[in-house]
């Protein structure tokens, strides 16, 4: 709210190539973008993907110190008119050493035509967002009939993944949730549980909760060296296995063992082998998540298939869905008008 005194910021009159629109995480947050909106813009974006219908080289980086990374996230998405970049960074010792997250970071929106900058905005909502959402419409796709979930983490993605599992799976009946820092699980569900059509359960043990889930997830932390927390022993036959932590919760003899290895981008994640993840080697890739959502390449084949789907992050959905912010902020006079 402005007064006759201030100065009014308010977008009603972007002037391209003059003004640049900045948006906080609040600004974000008031316009009330639904998870359903975000499912779909999402969908919209791995659909394009699984096309080939988009410009996004594999992420950029710099490494200040071990085990931390800056990635600069390029992407252009013609048919949702969507160009931009996000800059962020993982430094997974965050919450303990200064209380902060692990990952923040901001994000460039151009307008496609003249490629001037339109708007500025914090990404750690659109991460929080996005990155549970691709989770849930691959696990949709792959598992749909699932009543059971586990969700390994239950910080900012554990929460969101949990949220957005009773959007996009009907058929969930009981999510168990598992935490080494059990106050985090204990929270998840306080938080939770009167939110979602599903019981959710604190698991007594990772094993307990692979054991009794058609479907899994992991968002804890990510390492080169696995921590292969879950043992091969205990996965079966038919589970759906959607890291967003890259390989470093899971055995790496499950992903080799799977009868699919699917992952959202072959390049980001032949870049991340690169840098010295997947240190026993990057298992077979046979589809990318967006081909298996558009159709152009087969999901499950059969309910015996174990399927490892790991989605590390793609630019494509964080410029579709910043486009998407973008556009609802001026409709709406949110934000701050910054001049270029
Ligand atoms: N794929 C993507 O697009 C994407 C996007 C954002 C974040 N991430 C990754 O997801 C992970 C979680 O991010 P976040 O923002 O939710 O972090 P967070 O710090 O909010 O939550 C992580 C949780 O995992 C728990 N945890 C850590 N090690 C564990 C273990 N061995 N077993 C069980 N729980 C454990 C922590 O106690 C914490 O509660 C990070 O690795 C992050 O890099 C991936």
């Amino acid at each position: 709210m402005t007064t006759a005194t201030e100065p009014d910021t308010r977008p009603t009159a972007l002037e391209l190539g003059t003004d640049v629109l900045y948006l906080s995480k609040q600004d974000v947050l008031d316009l009330a973008i639904s998870r359903t909106e975000i499912l779909d813009h999402t969908r919209d974006a791995l659909i394009e993907h699984g096309h080939h219908r988009y410009e996004m080289p594999a992420k950029i980086g710099v490494h200040p110190y071990s085990e931390v990374f800056f990635h600069a996230m390029p992407a252009y998405v013609p048919g949702k008119n969507a160009v931009g970049c996000k800059w962020i960074e993982c430094y997974p010792n965050n919450p303990k050493k200064f209380g902060l997250p692990q990952t923040t970071g901001l994000m460039v929106i151009n307008d496609v035509e003249s490629g001037v900058p339109v708007a500025i905005m914090d990404s750690t909502w659109v991460t929080a967002m996005r990155t549970p959402a691709v989770t849930v419409l691959a696990a949709a796709k792959l598992h749909p009939t699932a009543t059971t979930f586990g969700m390994f983490g239950c910080g900012v993605q554990g929460k969101e993944h949990v949220r957005y599992a009773a959007e996009a799976l009907p058929k969930l009946e009981t999510v168990y949730v598992y935490d080494t820092n059990a106050a985090a699980a204990d929270a998840l569900i306080a938080e939770l549980q009167t939110d979602v059509p599903f019981t959710i359960v604190k698991g007594d043990s990772v094993e307990a909760v692979v054991k009794r889930s058609e479907v899994l997830s992991s968002a804890t932390i990510i390492l080169k060296e696995p921590l292969a927390v879950v043992k091969d022993e205990w996965v079966g036959a038919g589970q759906t296995i959607l890291p967003c932590d890259l390989n470093t919760f899971w055995d790496p003899r499950t992903t080799k063992r799977a009868d699919k290895f699917i992952v959202d981008s072959i390049d980001e994640h032949e870049l991340f082998a690169e840098m010295g993840y997947f240190p026993d080697g990057l298992p077979t890739i046979v589809a990318e998540t967006g081909e298996v959502l558009a159709d152009v390449v087969a999901g499950r084949e059969n309910p015996e298939q174990i399927i490892v789907n790991s989605n590390i992050g793609m630019a494509v959905c964080d410029v579709v869905v910043g486009r998407a912010i973008f556009d609802r902020a001026v409709d709406r006079n949110v934000g701050t008008t910054l001049t270029l």
